[in-house]
């Protein structure tokens, strides 16, 4: 039985608040870490402590789980061992012995011109993974300060899978970074699909149950992407939600455009780079054309209670608004596929969960 949670949008969906619900919920054995690398800054909120985690996976929370990182996500070595002390995991927490490692040369090449361009985060992933394709990269088993963290990722995940134990997956960045399908050349070094982070892990096609695609209630994008449609001040004035919180913002003397003053009020800042978010109203086609290419199973709606406050914290359907589910049903129906998570707050819990059960 595997899950697979990706984003469907543009990153910081949510993913690691859907992840850290899902192993606390559905209790899975072991959970894949997928994507592209420490690129990825995924936040949980539990027991009242944040973790901004861009290595080990969001499914740490529960402390039954394994925590694997798949071969075709890159690592960062420091990162990682600081993140096992951070998460207090070491122990369950492996790498797979064939994922290529980030160096500083890496980083270094991804400060240059091109990134810039970009607006990549700079955490060396692009050249990393470029070194990968030249063959030139080094792979984590030639590490000696990673061995007692060495596996063989499919073979644990496969081997669980036949003995019938449950297998979360965690995928990063969202579908409007894809190499393929996203605004190329402003994208990620790497797809970032369900079909792709189960390739991450070693685990086939046909052995994936469930995948979760992963939408915020509005849009954010940190980076450069001239493509992207954010809200513009007519579109601020025209919409109630977004009305209301440009007048927060007012009253609270924030300064910048319209879009500026709404994603901070929102709290939309990059979890690696610090960088603000741009804010965009829902793209309805996007989501549509990434719940397809994933596959998608579910649907997520996340930050529900940052358009309607009345949500906060909401766990039953029957307590949120009429203009929130007005906007969920919006959603299903554009897409044409049922939201069964819908997270009204950055804590662990806060989510609406309308599945039939474990899947
Ligand atoms: P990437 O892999 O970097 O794309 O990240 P991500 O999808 O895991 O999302 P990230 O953690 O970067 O950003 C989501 C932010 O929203 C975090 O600060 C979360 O704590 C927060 N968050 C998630 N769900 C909710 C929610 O339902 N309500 C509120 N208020 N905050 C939420
Ligand atoms: P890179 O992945 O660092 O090469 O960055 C390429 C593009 O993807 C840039 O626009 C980044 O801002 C964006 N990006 C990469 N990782 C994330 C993420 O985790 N969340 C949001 N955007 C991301
Ligand atoms: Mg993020």
């Amino acid at each position: 039985m595997v899950s697979i949670v990706v984003g469907g949008h543009y990153g910081d969906e949510g993913k690691g608040k859907v992840v850290s619900y899902l192993a606390l919920e559905d209790d899975p054995a072991y959970i894949g870490r997928a994507g592209v690398g420490p690129n990825a800054g995924h936040t949980v909120v539990y027991n009242g402590k944040k973790y901004g985690l861009r290595m080990i996976t969001c499914g740490f929370v529960n402390p039954s789980s394994n925590l694997l990182v798949g071969a075709g996500v890159l690592v960062d070595v420091k990162r990682f061992l600081e993140e096992v002390e951070l998460t207090n995991t070491r122990g369950r927490a492996f790498i797979d012995k064939r994922c290529t490692i980030i160096e500083q040369e890496h980083k270094d090449a991804d400060k240059g011109d091109n990134s810039k361009k970009i607006g990549t985060t700079g955490s060396g992933c692009g050249p990393a993974n470029a070194a990968r394709v030249n063959r030139t990269a080094k792979l984590s088993r030639e590490f000696p300060e990673l061995s007692e963290y060495i596996t063989d990722v499919p073979e644990v995940l496969n081997d669980a899978i036949d003995s019938g134990q449950g297998v979360l997956i965690e995928g990063t960045q969202g579908f409007g970074l894809s190499l393929w399908w996203g605004n190329y050349p402003y994208v990620t070094s790497k797809d970032t699909t369900a079909s792709t982070a189960a390739a991450d892990c070693g685990i086939g096609p046909t052995r994936v149950k469930s995948v979760y695609v992963v939408y915020k209630a509005y849009m954010s994008r940190v980076g450069e992407d001239p493509y992207v449609h954010y809200l513009s001040d007519e579109e601020i004035k025209s919409t109630p939600e977004f009305s209301r919180l440009l007048k927060q913002a007012d009253e609270k003397g924030l300064q910048g455009t319209g879009n500026q003053k709404i994603a901070q009020v929102l709290g939309e800042v990059g979890t690696v780079t610090g960088r603000p978010r741009k804010i965009g109203g829902f793209d309805f086609a996007l989501a549509r054309y990434s719940a397809r290419i994933n596959g998608a199973t579910d649907v997520c709606v996340t930050c529900l209670d940052k358009l309607y406050p009345e949500c906060a914290s909401a766990r039953k359907k029957s307590d949120l608004p009429k203009e929130a589910l007005a906007h969920v049903k919006r959603i299903e129906d554009k897409i044409g596929i049922k939201a069964t998570l819908i997270s009204t707050g950055p804590e662990v819990y806060d989510v609406v969960d309308l599945r039939d059960g474990p899947k």
